[in-house]
């Protein structure tokens, strides 16, 4: 579903951010991108939309040549790579429902969006999701009235209104509390199941990647250093990705089951 082949970015300061990645993704497989700070985690999940510009590779999706395209080649690509951020990126003076239409930015045109004038399917769709996120009642309350657990399920809907074929994720939980972080990666894995979506989660929790992930990438100066499932994470992987340190909390099996459900 997804090839990047070779994929390098030399920043013009001359960092070396991704030397030469070779990764392959299936369809509706899940998975997390982890490794310390400078890795280049963001980088590389913002090489595959280009809003870094690679600085040579390769990146298919679905078969599409995604660096070759020229600028509206690339506009209808995005819509297929839905983005979700730390810091959710939400208009802040615009409601909860209006942020999550803005998803459809791409598809309606610019004078209908104007005039916020969105096709009744898009606005029923922007309900169904509302719903499936645990923010029905609150589609008119305006972005910044919302808890970030909150702000990060209207992010959530607003990519996911994009109808994408792939979903990018820079570090969803990063301003999060511990239990609406997993609230947030639990809801962001079963929609990607749910609608068989690839996902790259980038996330710096590596218990709490663990939990919800079938497979990790673990990323060093640029460089991938693991490909595996999360029980193959052993302290000496570990190690060799972030250094020493004494990883036995992190690797130890944290069960989920026990956690409240309830949606915040
Ligand atoms: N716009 C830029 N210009 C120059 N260098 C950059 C730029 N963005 C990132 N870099 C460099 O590229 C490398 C990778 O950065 P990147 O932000 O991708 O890492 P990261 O793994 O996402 O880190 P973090 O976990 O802190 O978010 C770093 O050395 C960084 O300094
Ligand atoms: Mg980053």
């Amino acid at each position: 579903m997804l090839q990047i082949e070779k994929l390098t970015k030399r920043y013009p300061t001359g960092d070396l951010a991704l030397n030469a990645v070779d990764l392959e993704i299936p369809k509706g497989q899940v998975i997390a991108l982890i490794g310390p700070s400078g890795a280049g985690k963001s980088t590389l999940i913002r090489c595959l939309n280009r809003l870094v510009e690679p600085t040579s590779g390769k990146v298919t999706l679905k078969g599409q040549d995604i660096t070759a395209l020229g600028a509206r080649g690339l506009r209808a690509a995005r819509r297929k790579m839905g983005m979700i951020f730390q810091e959710y990126a939400l208009v802040e003076r615009l409601t909860v429902m209006e942020n999550v239409l803005s998803g459809r930015l791409g598809y309606v045109g610019f004078w209908r969006s104007l005039f916020r004038k969105y096709p009744q399917s898009d606005v029923d769709e922007a309900f169904r999701l509302l719903d499936r996120v645990g923010l029905l009642a609150m589609a008119d309350k305006r972005a910044d009235e919302l808890s970030g657990g909150q702000r990060q399920r209207v992010g959530i809907a607003r990519a996911l209104i994009q109808n994408p074929d792939l979903l990018l994720v820079d570090e969803p939980t990063a301003s999060l509390d511990p239990k609406t972080s997993r609230q947030i990666m639990r809801l962001i894995c079963e929609l990607c199941e749910e609608r068989e979506l690839a996902a790259i989660i980038n996330i710096h929790d590596v218990a709490l990647a663990k939990m919800f992930v079938q497979r990790v990438i673990g990323l060093k100066l640029g460089e991938l250093q693991f490909d595996g499932k999360p029980d193959e994470l052993t302290a000496d992987v570990l190690t060799t990705i972030y250094g020493e340190e004494d990883w036995e909390a992190t690797i130890e099996k944290v069960d989920d089951e026990d956690l409240d459900e309830a949606v915040v």
